[in-house]
């Protein structure tokens, strides 16, 4: 949509629907699902405001809890909560608070359901106009209103990166760049990064083949997207299929790999990338939805893999008997490492999920490590920056499989925002998501 049309919807039917949306993820709804509800008209500029408002929403919890003396009903609440988590502070607000403010009770008149509460909303957010330095003040101690996560993540990452645990916070709460894997079986970067710039498209390198574009774009407006010559992925996420394939056979030598959870294929396709046409590939999926996207994304790089629906544990339903060179485990997860892009995941999980998928995580690699050749290897990795769901995990793997030898892995990877971001000592350097990495080489049997 173009700027002049996103300019002609007003801001109150945003915040209308920036509400509905973050009531939707109050319930359980993914960010992504509920966005899908809102016109496509709107979408843009409520995206934007959703992400800042969840970004937020911890401090605009704790002014509310200090404006009304109950917690009003979800909808009012989540009005309530997106204006304050916009306006709370003025150095950083989309608009200028009193134009959220106003706008916001605008929404409240105009939305049938919420009419009846319009005047409680007004008197809230007129105080806080007021009194707003006291009030953000009085929040200042509140752990929730500081980092905006919930206080049993903060406590988790305390306890599981005591030294680095503010820095995680703090780069979750950035929003991330758009950042490209090249297709450098297709193009160079140095070649991809000057078509770009003949094109106005500034970027910067971050990793082996990565580039992180100044701007996003559409991923449709982006030289070389439509031939395959780059997709979009994280620069962390662009280590796995490197780590699984780095000395693993000889330039040339065919090669087995499975990739175990492989929806939407974004490790598929750079897996295709690097491995030569007489390898094959197996893409596997528990979502037969997913496995769609797979195949749709290979298409656009012009290469192909096995793909199957099946659960990857129940090996007897999907296996054909031969052993893997190599096998890529991107297990489900909390997916805690990529908040910055998906800002509403920490507001939907329990901290009950963590053990959930851990024991998740466990059985898959149990069940797969038996399809593992001797000699061979299997990279473990999820988007989690909680100890449970890698370190432990790996740990714990090995010490009951004595057949399985660590190979010098990445570990934990944390998050971390700007492209020249190397502050973080024994971290990737350059702007990246959370990720944890364990490779895993099975021993030739004695
Ligand atoms: C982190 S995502 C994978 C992302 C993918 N590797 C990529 O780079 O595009 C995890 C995937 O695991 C799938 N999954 C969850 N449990 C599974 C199971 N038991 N067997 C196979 N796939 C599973 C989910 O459907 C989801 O697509």
């Amino acid at each position: 949509m173009s700027d002049h049309k996103l300019a002609s919807v007003p801001l109150w039917q945003q915040l209308q629907a920036v509400a509905q949306a973050l009531a939707q993820v109050r319930r359980g709804v993914s960010g992504t699902a509920a966005l899908e509800a809102v016109p496509s008209t709107l979408r843009p500029g409520v995206q934007a405001l959703l992400f800042q408002a969840l970004r937020h929403l911890g401090r605009a919890q704790a002014l509310r809890g200090l404006l009304a003396s109950r917690t009003p009903a979800p909808l009012p609440d989540a009005l309530l909560c997106t204006a304050l988590a916009l306006a709370w502070d003025p150095d950083n607000a989309p608009y200028e608070p009193h134009t959220l403010v106003n706008q916001a009770v605008e929404a409240a008149k105009k939305t049938r359901s919420l009419q009846m509460q319009a005047n409680f909303l007004n008197a809230c957010l007129r105080r806080f106009l007021r009194e707003r330095d006291a009030l953000v003040k009085a929040t200042d101690q509140d752990l929730q209103a500081q980092w905006n996560h919930p206080a049993w993540w903060i406590h988790r990452l305390q306890q599981d990166h005591p030294e680095h645990w503010q820095d995680i916070l703090r780069a979750n709460n950035q929003a991330a760049p758009m950042t490209w894997r090249v297709n450098t079986a297709r193009t160079s970067r140095a070649n991809l990064q000057a078509d770009w710039d003949r094109h106005g498209l500034s970027s910067a390198c971050v990793g082996e083949q990565g580039l992180v574009l100044t701007q996003a774009h559409n991923v449709r407006d982006v030289p070389g997207f439509a031939e395959g010559l780059c997709s979009v992925q994280d620069a962390a996420a662009q280590c796995a299929a490197q780590l699984l394939l780095k000395d693993l056979a000889p330039a040339g030598q065919a090669v087995r790999v499975l990739d175990a959870c492989a929806a939407p294929g974004g490790k598929t396709a750079h897996l295709l990338e690097l491995l030569n046409d007489s390898s094959e590939v197996i893409a596997l999926d528990i979502d037969p939805q997913r496995c769609e996207r797979i195949t749709q994304n290979l298409q656009r790089i012009g290469r192909r893999a096995k793909v199957i629906a099946a659960d990857a544990a129940i090996t007897q339903t999907w296996w054909d008997g031969q052993l893997f060179d190599a096998i890529l485990l991107d297990a489900p997860c909390t997916a805690s490492g990529i908040v910055r892009r998906h800002p509403d995941v920490r507001w939907l999980r329990r901290e009950a999920d963590i053990a959930k998928l851990a024991a998740i995580q466990k059985n898959l690699l149990k069940q797969l490590w038996p399809l593992v050749k001797p000699g061979g290897r299997l990279l473990y990795c999820t988007c989690s920056v909680f100890t449970a769901e890698g370190e432990n995990q790996a740990k714990t793997f090995v010490e009951h499989n004595t057949n399985a030898r660590l190979l010098p892995s990445l570990g934990h990877l944390r998050p971390q925002s700007g492209t020249t971001a190397t502050a973080l000592v024994d971290n990737l350097s350059g702007d990246h998501d959370g990720f944890y990495y364990a490779l895993l080489e099975k021993l030739p049997a004695l």
